[in-house]
């Protein structure tokens, strides 16, 4: 039988949605990550948020487990109570991120090493924690990471080093965990939260940086997660083991 238009374009709508998916998104209650559980809840997901403390405000449509990135128990009990909610996870974000601004000779050694821990190591345990499952079932995992990690910028060498390791950590995955898994990172520039509000309260800083971004604004959470759900969707389903930027062009000059 001849695919009709309607059934070409039934099928192209249903790729897009994330229905009937279950992801979870650690760093969830953070200014990014609540928003990427807001879009993934409207595109159809049940989504399950993962982080130290509760979000500031519940989003309908997801459920928050406490998680620490750092002690790989904890992933493994927040896999279990999902598991009781009805099953594994077909998607994992990892969102969280922790940030501390020093020039290179000014970091202490627990400084680094806590720059280090939670940035990257958290994104190797998250998923060490919830791999098994997605290779069992297929599914797919988008790393956040940022655009200080691919360009040299004056803003933390420990927290850039550790989101260039976590774009490369992205591109193996992808090749060790295909065809049943694909693996993506998002990197952002700069994003309105917490991480920035207090660089961005220095009017002359945000007026020189806005003068560098092509798009003449700097991101807001939504913007991130779009790309997010995106990548999660089947619409990328040939997309693995690669970065996007999403920075308004900021790293083009
Ligand atoms: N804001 C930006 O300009 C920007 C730019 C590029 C990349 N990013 C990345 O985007 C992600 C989200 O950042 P954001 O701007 O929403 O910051 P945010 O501070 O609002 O959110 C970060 C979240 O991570 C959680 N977190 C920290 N340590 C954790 C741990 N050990 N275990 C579990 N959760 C932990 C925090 O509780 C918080 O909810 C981070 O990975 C960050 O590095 C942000």
């Amino acid at each position: 039988m001849q695919d009709t238009d309607k059934d070409q374009n039934a099928r192209i709508q249903a790729r897009g949605m994330l229905t009937g998916r279950r992801i979870a998104v650690t760093g969830g209650a953070g200014a990014i990550g609540a928003a990427i559980a807001r879009h993934l809840v409207a595109l159809g997901a049940r989504v399950f948020v993962l982080d130290l403390t509760q979000p500031a405000q519940q989003v309908a449509g997801t459920r928050f487990v406490q998680a620490d990135v750092t002690r790989r128990e904890t992933l493994d009990a927040a896999r279990a109570e999902i598991k009781r909610e009805g099953g594994s996870i077909d998607g994992l974000v990892n969102c969280h991120g922790f940030q501390i601004r020093r020039k290179f000779e000014d970091y202490t050694e627990e400084e680094w090493a806590r720059v280090v821990d939670v940035n990257f190591s958290g994104v190797f345990r998250s998923c060490q924690a919830f791999g098994p499952a997605l290779r069992e079932h297929g599914g797919s995992i988008v790393n956040i990471s940022s655009v200080v990690g691919t360009i040299a910028a004056r803003t933390g060498v420990a927290y850039g080093a550790s989101k260039a390791a976590v774009s490369h950590l992205s591109r193996v995955l992808a090749v060790e965990w295909a065809p049943k898994v694909r693996v993506n990172a998002v990197a952002p520039g700069v994003v309105s939260s917490a991480l920035t509000a207090e660089l961005f309260a220095n009017p002359e800083y945000a007026a020189k940086r806005m003068e560098m971004i092509p798009m003449k604004r700097i991101a807001e959470p939504e913007d991130i997660a779009g790309p997010v759900g995106f990548l999660l969707s089947d619409h990328a389903a040939m997309m693995t083991g690669q970065v996007l930027i999403v920075d308004g062009g900021f790293s083009l000059q």
